[in-house]
């Protein structure tokens, strides 16, 4: 037998804690601990739990070559046999489901650790609301009572030498800026009209050119910037509430400017899309929800196990998420972005591989409702006082 350890693993030394009454009985704090050794393989769905031998052999044997495992001793032979069924360490003969992973992760050019925080930051099946109804998070007033005083506003430095004030603008560019805000009050009652939807579809997510390079590569001009010209966010489609179109999941081809109903099993979309948002019924209602789906194997083409990569995908998406704010407000509609998302529900639906793309956020936009059931931040007035006059 040969076997080699999977491509990338991090071992934590995680402390559990628990309440226990004879530890207080003998006059103690109630608390125990315990050291533990967590193994954490970005080509696992979850993490294992390992024990001091076995963390031991992780870290002697090589990723890359490969381990006669003729000669352990028997005690070794059975911490081997524990971490090939686990899927840390790969046996060469075998082609399943973990050799397979690992196979994915050594071609992906991931840098380790994005591929430990992307993987293990994922979320299945969390409701984000509950728990923050629960814990008192909500308002204001309750997030400062649990955690006390934020850090102030802004930071500010003692060692100044001079303030300058500087003159402000005030044309119709600063007008239509400030009337931007995160919509959390959809219309439900209409669609939303095609043209509408395809007119922010085409100016914040189509291709403006093609450029082909050596007649082997081709490069996409969108109305955003992105890392290494790569353009390697796609955007799925919810379409909940469209005219014309029929209500489901889709992908957006954005050079031909279209959109492909996925081939998927229709799930049922108001239970889906508040799931995939984490239990945020505020945004669920949007006529159409644009996930923001990260395409590894394009960014680290060229980023190949760069420290920057993963970074450069996370910018790509704030990007295409302003642009959809500002081209939504421009269109006198609302829209939203959220990275509290439930990734492995969003990947299951939409049959995404979850090595090869991952939904990094969630965008939605239609027409604002006529009430505001859902508090925004709008201070100034300029969204919703501007409406009702
Ligand atoms: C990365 C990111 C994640 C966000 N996540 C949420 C969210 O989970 N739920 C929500 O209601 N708003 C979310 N928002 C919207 C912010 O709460 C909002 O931008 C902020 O309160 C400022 O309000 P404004 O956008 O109206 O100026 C998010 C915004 C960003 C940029």
């Amino acid at each position: 037998m040969r076997f080699r350890r999977c491509l990338h693993l991090f071992l934590e030394p995680r402390e559990i804690s628990w309440f226990d009454l004879t530890s207080l009985l003998d006059g103690g704090n109630g608390i125990k601990r315990e050291q533990r050794w967590i193994a954490l393989a970005p080509h696992l769905e979850e993490e294992v739990e390992v024990g001091r031998l076995e963390s031991e052999l992780l870290g002697s044997i090589s990723p890359m070559d490969w381990t006669d495992g003729d000669a352990l001793e028997p005690v070794q032979h059975e911490a081997i046999m524990r971490l090939l069924d686990a899927g840390l360490l790969l046996d060469e003969k075998e082609s399943g489901v973990f050799a397979a992973r690992d196979k994915q992760m050594r071609e992906g050019n991931w840098w380790g650790p994005a591929a430990l925080m992307h993987r293990f930051g994922r979320w299945y099946d969390c409701d984000s609301v509950a728990s923050m109804e629960a814990d008192g998070l909500t308002t204001a007033a309750g997030l400062c009572e649990k955690l006390g005083p934020p850090p102030p506003e802004m930071g500010r430095r003692e060692d100044i030498a001079e303030h300058v004030v500087l003159p402000k603008s005030a044309g119709d560019f600063d007008a239509f800026l400030a009337r931007r805000a995160t919509c959390r009050n959809f219309e439900t009652d209409r669609p939303l009209p095609l043209a509408d939807f395809s007119t922010l579809m085409h100016r914040v997510f189509a291709a403006q050119a093609r450029v082909e390079a050596d007649g082997v590569a081709a490069f996409l001009k969108k109305n955003v910037p992105s890392g290494g010209g790569l353009h390697a966010m796609e955007a799925y489609l919810v379409v909940r509430h469209v005219g014309g179109l029929q209500a489901g999941l889709y992908h957006y081809d954005p050079v031909r400017h279209g959109i492909d109903r996925l081939a998927q099993p229709m799930p049922d979309l108001d239970v889906f899309s508040r799931t995939a948002l984490a239990g945020q019924h505020w945004f669920a209602e949007a006529p159409v929800l644009v996930v923001l789906v990260a395409r590894y194997s394009r960014m680290y083409w060229k980023y190949r196990r760069h420290s920057k990569a993963y970074r450069a995908l996370i910018l790509d998406a704030g990007h295409l998420s302003q642009l959809l704010y500002l081209c939504a407000t421009e269109a006198g509609m609302g829209a939203f972005v959220t990275s509290a998302i439930n990734e492995v529900d969003i990947e299951r639906g939409f049959g995404l591989d979850p090595l090869l793309e991952g939904p990094l956020a969630i965008c939605g936009f239609g027409y604002r409702a006529s009430a505001m059931n859902t508090a925004e931040f709008d201070p100034n007035g300029t969204v919703w006082e501007a409406a009702v006059d």
